[in-house]
């Protein structure tokens, strides 16, 4: 286990000077992109944004739309996951009929960026069509429907998804299994994750199949609940190989110090981990409300501080802004009176966060 580095002091270091002006026009490191600062073997992603909470936009998807979006998205970035196109809603307008149109577009995308893909997200209990969530099906035909759906899209993406989170959210915030919202929990019996897992396997062999949720970045009851779950599926031989932790993270709510502990406690059962949707929502004022520098200083330090927890964590080889700019957020629609979460502005510019994940990302070597 490589010696742990003392995060603050590094942090510290490194929110300095993701503080100071960048030098415009200044060779070498100045121009460094994320991707570029990341050390070998690691992943830094962001979300692919369209659809969703866009949907009742002009432009409901930046992806094909905005080209200076989809330009920095290339150009900083070696990982990419779609922040809607490939969940159920999406993918599946009726039970007889799939659309892929835009999740191959983002796909066909990281092939030529060379970035790998996560795929989001096959069992889930929110965005699931009104077809399926509001059918009259037995529990065979369900069961029958699912093993179709995961079947054909994880066949589908084989070898060009490298990271799938199959279970999403499994764990209400009473860390208890959702076997009442979550549809296939409810009428397949928990049981269900297993055979998810072990379709989803057959599917595509090299893919990492992971478990994904919120709240569970520290040790606590619901990252608990986790060790339990992968504990018992690693027993009964499913293969899951990862645990990503969303970290939805608001200084309001403080920084989830036992991070790195509850990381190489998954670690420590031999699976992967990772952060996937990053976002440091703060306090606004509404539209056009970016934060105060005080705000956008503590988010910085945020980023920094959770980019460090990852890279300090053998397993955790991966970490995925949830939306890298301001201007298409999910946050406003969902936490009135938050915004300002991503690492860019409204205008595409960097932020003090976007500074200070570089230089976590270059001294990290
Ligand atoms: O489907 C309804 C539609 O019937 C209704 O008319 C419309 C009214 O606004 O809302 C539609 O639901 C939207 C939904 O996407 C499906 O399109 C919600 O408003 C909208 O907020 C939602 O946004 C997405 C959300 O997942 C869905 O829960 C966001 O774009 C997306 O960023 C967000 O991403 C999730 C991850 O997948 C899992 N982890 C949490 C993360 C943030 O919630």
């Amino acid at each position: 286990m490589p010696k742990r580095r003392q995060a603050t002091s590094i942090t510290a270091t490194a929110l300095a000077l993701a503080l100071l002006p960048l030098a415009p026009g200044a060779a070498g490191e100045a121009d460094l992109t994320l991707r570029d600062s990341a050390p070998q073997g690691f992943h830094i992603g962001s979300s692919v944004a369209g659809g969703g909470h866009l949907d009742a936009e002009d432009h409901p998807d930046p992806f094909t739309h905005d080209k200076a979006y989809t330009a920095l998205l290339g150009q900083e970035f070696d990982s990419l996951t779609p922040e809607n196109r490939m969940k159920w809603s999406e993918l599946r307008p009726s039970e007889d009929t799939y659309d892929f149109s835009l999740a191959d577009r983002i796909v066909e995308f990281a092939a030529r960026k060379d970035q790998e893909v996560r795929g989001h997200a096959l069992l889930w209990h929110q965005q699931n069509p009104d077809w399926l969530e509001e059918g009259d099906y037995s529990e065979q035909e369900l069961r029958q429907i699912l093993h179709e759906h995961v079947t054909t899209v994880v066949g589908r993406y084989k070898g060009r998804i490298h990271q799938w989170d199959v279970g999403n959210e499994l764990i209400d915030d009473d860390s208890r299994l959702r076997t009442e919202e979550n549809i296939w929990l409810r009428e397949l019996g928990p049981e269900v994750i297993s055979d998810v897992f072990r379709w989803a396997h057959a599917a595509d062999p090299e893919a990492e199949l992971f478990l994904n949720d919120y709240s569970i970045e520290d040790v606590n009851d619901k990252s608990d609940a986790y060790l339990d779950l992968v504990r018992e599926l690693l027993a009964d031989g499913v293969p899951v190989h990862g645990l990503s932790v969303q970290a939805h993270l608001t200084p309001a709510a403080g920084y989830p110090e036992s991070m790195e502990e509850n990381l190489d406690r998954f670690g420590d059962l031999g699976l992967r981990t990772a952060l996937s949707e990053v976002d440091v929502r703060v306090e606004t004022s509404g539209e056009g409300d970016g934060g105060t520098e005080e705000q956008l200083s503590e988010q910085a330090d945020f980023y920094a501080r959770a980019l460090q927890a990852c890279l300090n964590a053998d397993s955790c080889t991966s970490f995925t802004v949830w939306g890298y700019t301001d201007r298409y957020s999910w946050i406003p629609s969902t936490f009135p009176g938050k915004g300002a979460g991503a690492i860019m502005d409204d205008d595409l510019k960097p932020k003090p966060a976007y500074g200070a994940l570089r230089e976590t990302l270059r001294s990290s070597g």
